[in-house]
This record gives structure tokens, C-alpha cells and sequence, in this order.
């Protein structure tokens, strides 16, 4: 009897080498341990014993019994805390690796410069306001003076919506419309889209102007040029030489162009000012008398002055830009650069 609980602890250890799982452990444990296993048969069978030997027998079956529970508990504990081991190599996170990068976002290079623009004559005491996009031919073109036989009309050149309603070609309606509803004195600005049936290197169909407008008794020539001295030598610089040059708008009389020295020959002729060495950088002129009665103001009582810019014009120049396409494209590795 001896001999055969000495096999048969030989056995089970045998088994648990090759057994490898929580299931085969468990089958072992039945197998010997529990009430039909085979150590508890043996036991059972202690009246095949000697009677001297009866007590010694059963207290190494006991032995054996213990050892063998211990065993696979200690083989199961060792099972559990490799899967442990296993889902924490599994899920490893590397902490030492660069993240993801989050990208911040930027303000467009147009908008940069509107909100510049603003910013100066904010300080000069003008308010922004805003007028429609889909506007009355009558804004547009009639009331500003513009001549029903006037090139810009053409629809060759203008978005028509309908007979009457065009998408507005310039931000200059906007001065009739706050005109209309007010009375002097009025210094406004007015940054915006326009439209026109363009599109090359230097024209998209849709693109941003600002108009301004000043009206008051008393207002003169000498007030224009002040006043947009002031401003392009904020927005390009103290140093930057200014020509104001004749030129001709139906709802201004007199006009004038005003150029800035250009910024990238410093005035020694480039493809950039077509060798001229000057760029032109706004219109304006004397808020002309037919539109002051077009509104109803009285142009022997007031006068005023008013001009016009596009926004993309002043951002290509101030940030080097040589096509104006990039602004609408919405390439990451162009807008990230301002
Ligand atoms: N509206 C003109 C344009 O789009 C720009 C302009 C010129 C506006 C003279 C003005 C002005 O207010 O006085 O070309």
C-alpha cells in the first residue's frame, strides 16, 4: 500500500508538469482529491493495511493529500498572475513616445489684415458696419452714380442674380445704405465680399474690400490725404513713401489713386510694380454731389470724402504672397505661415 500512494504521488506530480491550464489543474485535483479520486480510494482501502502499520499509512496519505492541494493551488496562483502579466505586456503603453501633435489654428491672412485695418481707424474714430452681398442693382450701381451704360455692368463682369439684383461688385453700396439712414456727421467702415466675373493670378470671383466714408460740414481734400496718410504708414510702415495720383470714380469727383513705394524693389522697378517702382493701393476721392442728393444730404451743407481697398492686395503685399489663389485654397502649409 506503501508502494502504490508513492506511485501514485509520483503520477500526479508527473501530470502537473505536463498539465498547463486553470481546466487540466482542476481535473488533477478531481482526479486524486476529490470524493471518487484516486488518493481518497486509497484511504478508503486502509483496511488492506497491517494494523501497526494502519497510523503511519494514514498520516502520509494525509501528507501526500496536502501536498498535492498545495501544489495546484500554488500552480494555479502562478497561472493567474502570468495572464496578469500577459494583458499588462499586451497593453503596454510606451509613454516616452511623442504625441500626436494638436495643431493650432490661425487667423487668415485676410482676416489678419482686415482686423488691422479696423483696428487703425477704430483709433480714428470710424465704426464697422456691414451691408448684403445680394444687393439692388440701384446700391450698387444707379445710386453711386455708375451709368446704366458703364462697363462694370456689363455681365460680362457683374454675377446678375436677377434684372435688378446683382452679387455687389464692390463695398461702396454700403455708403448709400448708411447714408440713407443717417445723418452727418458719418464715419464708417465697411469690410466685406465682393464679386466679379474674374479669375487669374491676381483676381478670384469673390473677393474682400473695405470701404470707408467720412461726411461732415467742412470736410476737405486735405482730410483725405491726412487721414489715409495716417493709415498706410501704420499698416506699411513710417518710412513708406505715398503718391496720391488723378484718377476718375463716378461717385467721387475729384478722384485719386494712391500708390505706396513698392515693397519689393524699395521703388527700383520689379515685375512685382511693373518696373514703375510704385503700387497702387486704394481709391478714393470727394464724396461727389449727385450722390449726396441721391441720398438726400445737401451737398452745398456737407461734404466728405470716401475710399475703397481690397484686403487680399494689401495681405499679398505685406506678406510676400504672389499668387492670390493660395488664399482660397485652404492649404494647411500656406495659412500655417502667418
Ligand atoms: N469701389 C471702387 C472699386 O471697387 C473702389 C473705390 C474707389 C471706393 C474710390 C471708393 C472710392 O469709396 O472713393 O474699385
Amino acid at each position: 500500500m506503501m508502494g502504490e500512494l508513492r506511485v501514485l504521488r509520483e503520477q500526479a506530480e508527473a501530470e502537473l508538469q505536463q498539465a498547463g491550464t486553470e481546466e487540466a489543474f482542476q481535473a488533477i485535483r478531481t482526479r486524486y482529491l476529490g470524493r471518487k479520486g484516486l488518493l481518497t480510494g486509497l484511504l478508503r482501502n486502509i483496511a488492506n493495511v497491517a494494523p501497526a502499520e494502519r497510523p503511519q499509512f494514514g498520516k502520509e496519505c494525509n501528507e501526500v493529500k496536502e501536498e498535492l492541494s498545495a501544489r495546484i493551488d500554488e500552480l494555479l496562483a502562478g497561472l493567474a498572475s502570468s495572464k496578469k502579466d500577459e494583458v499588462l505586456l499586451r497593453e503596454l503603453i510606451d509613454v516616452t513616445l511623442p504625441g500626436r501633435g494638436v495643431r493650432h489654428g490661425r487667423l487668415h491672412p485676410v482676416t489678419q489684415v482686415r482686423e488691422e485695418i479696423c483696428r487703425i481707424f477704430a483709433g480714428l474714430g470710424f465704426s464697422v458696419v456691414e451691408g448684403p452681398e445680394v444687393e439692388l442693382d440701384y446700391y450698387n450701381f444707379e445710386a453711386l452714380n455708375i451709368p446704366k451704360n458703364h462697363p462694370a455692368r456689363d455681365m460680362q463682369d457683374t454675377f446678375y442674380v436677377e434684372e435688378n439684383i446683382v452679387l455687389r461688385t464692390h463695398t461702396s453700396p454700403v455708403q448709400i445704405r448708411i447714408m440713407e439712414k443717417t445723418r452727418p456727421p458719418v464715419r464708417i467702415l465697411s469690410p466685406g465680399r465682393v464679386y466679379r466675373r474674374d479669375s487669374d493670378i491676381s483676381h478670384t470671383p469673390m473677393f474682400h474690400q473695405i470701404e470707408g466714408l467720412l461726411v461732415d460740414r467742412g470736410i476737405t481734400f486735405g482730410d483725405l490725404k491726412g487721414v489715409l496718410t495716417v493709415f498706410l504708414k501704420q499698416i506699411f510702415g513710417e518710412e513708406t513713401a505715398l503718391r496720391f495720383r488723378p484718377s476718375f470714380f463716378p461717385f467721387t469727383e475729384p478722384s485719386a489713386e494712391v500708390d505706396i513705394r513698392c515693397v519689393i524693389c524699395r521703388g527700383q522697378g520689379c515685375r512685382v510694380c511693373g518696373q514703375s517702382g510704385w503700387l497702387e493701393i486704394l481709391g478714393s476721392g470727394m464724396v461727389d454731389p449727385e450722390v449726396f442728393r441721391n441720398v438726400g444730404y445737401d451737398p452745398d451743407e456737407f461734404t466728405g470724402f470716401a475710399f475703397g481697398l481690397g484686403l487680399e492686395r494689401i495681405a499679398m503685399l505685406k506678406f510676400g504672397i504672389s499668387d492670390i489663389r493660395l488664399f482660397f485654397d485652404n492649404d494647411m502649409r500656406f495659412l500655417e505661415q502667418f
